[in-house]
């Protein structure tokens, strides 16, 4: 399959959200990616529920919801209900993973799991039959415009590997510090989702951006 982009709207200035929402809608884009921070998972405080509904609202694309807080089955009603089309916890907020990914699923949206940095891809092994995606965090997550780490690369190849052994249908995505300059090889790499912020609404283009993420190389 091709592979998508999924801007990620921390990124975008949300003085003028429906500005940057509107030429998401009118790019190659595929989905959009929220981040939501709890300030205890990771540093840092993004936004919640209203403003995932405005972006429900005003967007034309899935919603790809990354949530970097702890305990997420307090909340996974309720993100459906604002709009999440695609939802992902951070493997190490979940201590009851696989009652977490078949609730997201019973909820009837698409189930992904995200890994930090140092944890290792084995360690999904058991839960791949049950989940969507694999969101691998290519830096550490909770801020937008850090350098993607290169290590990421060896995470990459070892998934892909799992992924095609089983058999199964699971999408890899990855998210940090990417860009037109390593778009390509992580494509190449065996990549399905492409999130950028940074790279995409710091731009001068943003939509000329996307469509260089669409067809790197
Ligand atoms: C970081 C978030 C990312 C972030 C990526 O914790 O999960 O989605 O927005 O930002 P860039 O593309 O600027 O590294
Ligand atoms: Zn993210």
């Amino acid at each position: 399959m091709d592979h998508l982009v999924s801007p990620s709207l921390l990124a975008a200035d949300f003085g003028n959200l429906h500005k940057e929402i509107s030429m998401v809608n009118n790019s190659q884009a595929d989905w959009i990616h929220l981040d939501i921070m709890d300030g205890l998972f990771v540093p840092n405080i993004s936004f919640g529920f209203p403003v995932i509904e405005y972006v429900r609202k005003t967007a034309k694309k899935p919603l790809d919801v990354h949530l970097m807080i702890v305990d997420p089955d307090r909340y996974l009603s309720r993100f459906r209900d604002a709009g999440a089309g695609i939802l992902t916890v951070q493997y190490e907020a979940c201590i009851h993973l696989h009652r977490t990914v078949s609730e997201i699923r019973d909820l009837g949206m698409k189930a992904g799991v995200a890994l930090n940095p140092h944890t290792p891809v084995s360690l999904l092994k058991n839960i791949l039959p049950f989940i969507d995606m694999v969101l691998i965090m290519t830096v550490n997550p909770g801020f937008g415009g850090q350098s993607f780490i290169m290590e990421s690369y060896n995470k990459i190849a070892e998934l892909r590997n799992m992924i095609d052994a089983g058999g199964f249908k699971v999408l890899i995505e990855v998210d940090g510090g990417i860009d037109t300059s390593n778009a390509s090889r992580l494509v190449g790499a065996g990549v399905n989702v492409l999130v950028a912020g940074h790279s995409v609404f710091s731009s001068p283009d943003p939509a000329d951006t996307i469509r260089r993420l669409k067809t790197p190389g």
